[in-house]
């Protein structure tokens, strides 16, 4: 009988990455995907640790699973991702079912410790350092159209309230060539679309200058490089830190066709005193000035954000200033969060920890103004014509595209996923837009690269 597999995604795309990678070495040794958890042989974890909810939920989800592995004795059970480096030896000790714990460093090894578990017994590796980066290892996409192509992994940056440099370890760029050989094999075999990951892209290549150089950022070069890669169409990247952007990589978002026009930008908190004891080293205004920069270079681009809200010692007064530069900055969309402590970061041991009903009750606030920002933005594109890229299947019939801008776009009727459609814009809502057809194929694209032509000449 065929073995099946199943994974189980926490967290952030470069979890979604890895995790196309989990697929992709378990299908290179014959495994097929299962419908459910009854039905897999191998079931993986991929797990986040960037808030404390994760923990619970992770626990709870390997304690459903143990009726399961006393039935069949057979299943091997995976925990990935960075609860598995964070926690290591523990997950283990709570949940003695767990057949392999794998840290983020050691994909490449997830089917020898599979075999070996099966003659040894439990099995984990958790070491500090990446040797193979994961986009070296097969894939297994769930879309064909798109895909996930890491630039850099771990982060040299120390937020303070950010487990990521604990369990990602220190920024490792992956080297220029290796990231172009990728994506142009990706765009020879139907990837129309792109995104490159790093926890921090815009200090992609610092670790690859030579010494004595400088330490150059590599990103802008990066960018202007893959897009003129043959067949991709569209290039979006996540997340530059505020801090280490560049002018370079703004013109490079300006001229570069391929380059959609959205930026996540990551404020955190718009009070400069809070920035301060999260250790970000940008300022409210200097945030706003990017934006202002980024707006002007690219017209109608999208933002989108990261707030954190209840950071210790956070005062009435901060909060103010978050939600002053929310209204300020208008952002299309953002992921608001509520502070969660990570043990072994800074700021889990700083005095004046937020009460959670304040917490909750300024959350509520900040969410209740960015709906009604978000709504507004998406408002503003009603009756415009847009291109976007089918991606499956809609929630009530239909289809859901994307726009450059990543905005999702509903639309009646049948299209592939993976195709390319003109609609036009007929209603908004604060987290998607409706369209209707408006031509089989896009020719906006080429009308961005006509407009450029025009305004370079
Ligand atoms: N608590 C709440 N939110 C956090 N984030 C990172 N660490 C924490 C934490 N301890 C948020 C940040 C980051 C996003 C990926 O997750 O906003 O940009
Ligand atoms: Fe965490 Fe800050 Fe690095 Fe982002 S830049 S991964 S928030 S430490």
């Amino acid at each position: 009988m065929t073995p099946r597999y199943l994974v189980r995604t926490f967290g952030c795309q470069m979890n979604e990455h890895d995790s196309e990678r989990i697929a992709g070495l378990l299908e290179s040794d014959g495994y097929v995907p299962a419908e459910d958890a009854g039905d897999a042989q191998v079931i993986v974890f991929n797990t986040c640790a960037i808030r404390e909810n994760a923990d619970n939920r992770l626990y709870g989800n390997l304690g459903h699973l143990r009726p399961l592995k006393e039935q069949n004795p057979r299943l091997r059970i995976v925990v990935a991702g960075c609860l598995a480096q964070k926690d290591q030896g523990r997950i283990q000790e709570r949940a003695p079912w767990v057949d392999v714990v794998i840290g983020t460093h050691a994909l490449p090894e997830l089917l020898d410790l599979l075999r070996r578990a099966e003659d040894e017994g439990p099995q984990m590796d958790v070491r500090e350092y990446t040797e193979v980066f994961p986009s070296a290892l097969p894939a297994r996409r769930d879309v064909a159209h798109h895909a996930w192509v890491s630039i850099a992994v771990g982060c040299d940056n120390r937020c303070t309230f950010c487990i990521v440099p604990l369990v990602r370890g220190p920024q490792l760029s992956r080297p220029m060539e290796d990231v172009l050989g990728e994506v142009r094999d990706l765009g020879g075999r139907g990837v129309v679309e792109v995104t490159l990951l790093g926890q921090n892209v815009n200090t992609y290549g610092r670790d690859l200058t030579v010494p004595g150089s400088g330490r150059r950022s590599l990103f802008a070069e990066l960018l202007r490089r893959v897009d003129r890669v043959e067949g991709i169409r569209r290039v979006r990247f996540t997340s530059p830190h505020p801090h280490d952007f560049t002018p370079d990589v703004i013109d490079a978002m300006a001229e570069c066709g391929s380059v959609c026009e959205h930026i996540h930008f990551p404020l955190q908190s718009g009070s400069d005193r809070v920035l301060k004891l999260m250790r970000r080293s940008y300022r409210r205004a200097r945030y706003l000035e990017w934006l202002r920069m980024i707006r002007e270079a690219v017209p109608g681009i999208a933002v989108s954000t990261d707030i954190i809200v209840g950071f210790p010692g956070e005062t009435e007064e901060d909060f103010a200033g978050t939600l002053d530069v929310v209204r300020e900055a208008r952002f299309d969309s953002a992921y608001t969060f509520q502070y969660s402590p990570r043990t072994g970061t800074p700021a889990a041991t700083m005095p004046h920890q937020i009460p959670g009903d304040t917490v909750q009750e300024r959350f509520d606030r900040l969410v209740a103004l960015q709906e009604s920002i978000s709504l507004e933005k998406n408002e503003e594109v009603v009756g415009d014509t847009v291109e976007i890229l089918i991606e499956g299947k809609g929630r009530k019939g239909g289809v859901q595209g994307r726009t450059r801008t990543n905005k999702v776009v509903h639309v009646d009727g049948d299209h592939a996923s993976g195709a390319f459609l003109d609609v036009r814009v007929v209603r908004a809502h604060p987290h998607h837009l409706t369209g209707e057809v408006a031509g089989p194929a896009s020719s906006l694209h080429q009308t961005r690269c006509v407009r450029e032509f025009v305004a370079a000449r």
